[in-house]
């Protein structure tokens, strides 16, 4: 059975508390937390004061997104805020082995995410540091794209390094998870699922979120 990290980026902004509380009452494991800046991605989500909003209602392991330039000088900010798991992606990150030491040391999961163009062996001497590795199976920045169809062939081969090197790294796919590519996934080795459009655009999110725990 997989985690599942519902993508807050297509909630209800208006109505922010109330689809927290629905993801509380759901079989969700994690809420997914996309921060974007319009530098890393073109898009603006949202920042730190509604991080902490949503924090105030979670009840469950706050799973956040970086998808901005220059994250280490955030770190601090965002375990302030309420993250219990921090992704920052490889492409933004020149001393990554660093940022990776200050999340630990902040007292958070550390994750990295890597583009679709970025190959799976870039990670091959941080893997053994990684709690997570988030495979974007779209190009970050919007919601409701379709699946990139590659990304299943590097969760195969991130799997067969992380076994390899004997790590406990877990896999996260992010971008375009619905039933089909969902299970598609979980077979190739992924270990947590992220959805955004999928569950919060279908009629019952909480039945959507129960279907895809159920794959
Ligand atoms: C995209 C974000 C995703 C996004 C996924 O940049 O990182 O988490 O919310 O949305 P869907 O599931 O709609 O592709
Ligand atoms: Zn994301």
């Amino acid at each position: 059975m997989a985690i599942v990290s519902p993508s807050l980026l297509s909630c209800d902004f208006a109505n922010i508390q109330r689809d927290v509380e629905m993801l509380n009452q759901s079989e969700a494991d994690w809420l997914h937390i996309d921060v974007m800046d319009g530098v890393f991605v073109p898009n603006i989500s949202f920042g730190l004061p509604v991080v902490k909003a949503m924090a105030k209602h979670a009840k469950k392991t706050m799973d956040v997104h970086l998808m901005i330039q220059n994250p280490d000088q955030y770190i601090l900010d965002f375990k302030n805020a309420g993250a219990d798991m921090l992704t920052v992606h490889y492409e933004a990150c020149t001393h990554l082995h660093r940022t990776i030491q200050s999340i630990k040391q902040a007292g958070m999961k550390a994750g990295v995410a890597l583009n679709p163009h970025t190959p799976v062996f870039l990670l091959k001497d941080i893997l053994q540091d990684l709690d997570l590795v988030l495979i974007m199976s779209v190009n970050p920045g919007f919601g409701g794209q379709s699946f990139i169809e590659h990304s299943i062939e590097k969760v195969k081969e991130l799997k067969a390094m992380i076994s390899d090197q004997n790590t406990h790294t877990l896999i996260e796919v992010d971008g375009g998870v619905n039933l089909e590519t969902g299970s598609r996934l979980i077979n190739a080795g992924a270990d947590a699922l992220v959805a955004g459009s999928f569950v919060f655009n279908s009629e019952s999110p909480s039945q959507t979120i129960q279907a895809l725990k159920q794959l």
